[in-house]
């Protein structure tokens, strides 16, 4: 996973929790001292850990956490990666051109980098359905990260994730819609 994420991840805990919670949560995770540049790839096994860890100490079950941590890093994103949105659009334009745009640029600029392939069907105006299959398994992140757009851009969104590989599929079928 990439060293954003873990950065990230870093900026969560504290806003959240208070300074000193990443250096408990990488204690807890058995991580030690360890250091995160965002600009290293590090082993998925280890933002595992730290989701695990951070749901033990919160009491808060890991998937709602990962959700609540996707909606936090979307104004980061939107800072890094906003000179790839074009300026019309709105929270399903965005998922939809995704993997298109953003999480392409990141696995060219980033080699290492291994963002989702995200398959996204434009359904109509407002919705979008979008199959992911990564076997990282973090469908509640992409949840999370669509809620904060809809927060960027002043919408109220839906969502209906009706397939899900925690519930034994073999990959997740989210259905993401805004409403006036
Ligand atoms: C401005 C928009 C976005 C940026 C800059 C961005 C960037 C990134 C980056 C840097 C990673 C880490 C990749 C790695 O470590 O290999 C990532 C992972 C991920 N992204 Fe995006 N992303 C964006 C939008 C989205 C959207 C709209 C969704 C879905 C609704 C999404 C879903 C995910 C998920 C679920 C992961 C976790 C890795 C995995 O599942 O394999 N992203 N993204």
């Amino acid at each position: 996973m990439h060293g954003i994420v873990f950065a990230e991840l870093h900026k969560y805990a504290e806003t959240k929790h208070g300074a000193g919670t990443w250096h408990q949560l990488l204690t807890r995770a058995g991580l030690g001292n360890k250091l995160y540049f965002p600009v290293q790839e590090y082993p998925d096994s280890e933002i595992a850990s730290l989701v695990r860890a951070a749901s033990e100490m919160t009491g808060q079950p890991t998937l709602a956490l990962l959700e609540d941590f996707g909606q936090f890093i979307v104004p980061s994103l939107l800072r890094m990666y906003s000179h790839l949105l074009k300026p019309g659009w709105k929270t399903i334009d965005v998922i939809e051109h995704t993997e298109g745009t953003v999480h392409t640029v990141v696995r060219v600029q980033n080699p290492g980098a291994k963002p989702p392939q995200l398959m996204s069907q434009r359904l109509s105006n407002n919705e979008v359905l979008m199959v992911y299959d990564s076997p990282r398994r973090m469908c509640a992140l992409a949840i999370g990260i669509a809620k904060g757009l809809a927060l960027h851009y002043g919408e109220h969104i839906v969502i209906r994730e009706a397939i899900c590989m925690h519930r034994g599929a073999n990959r997740c079928e989210i259905l993401f819609r805004t409403i006036a």
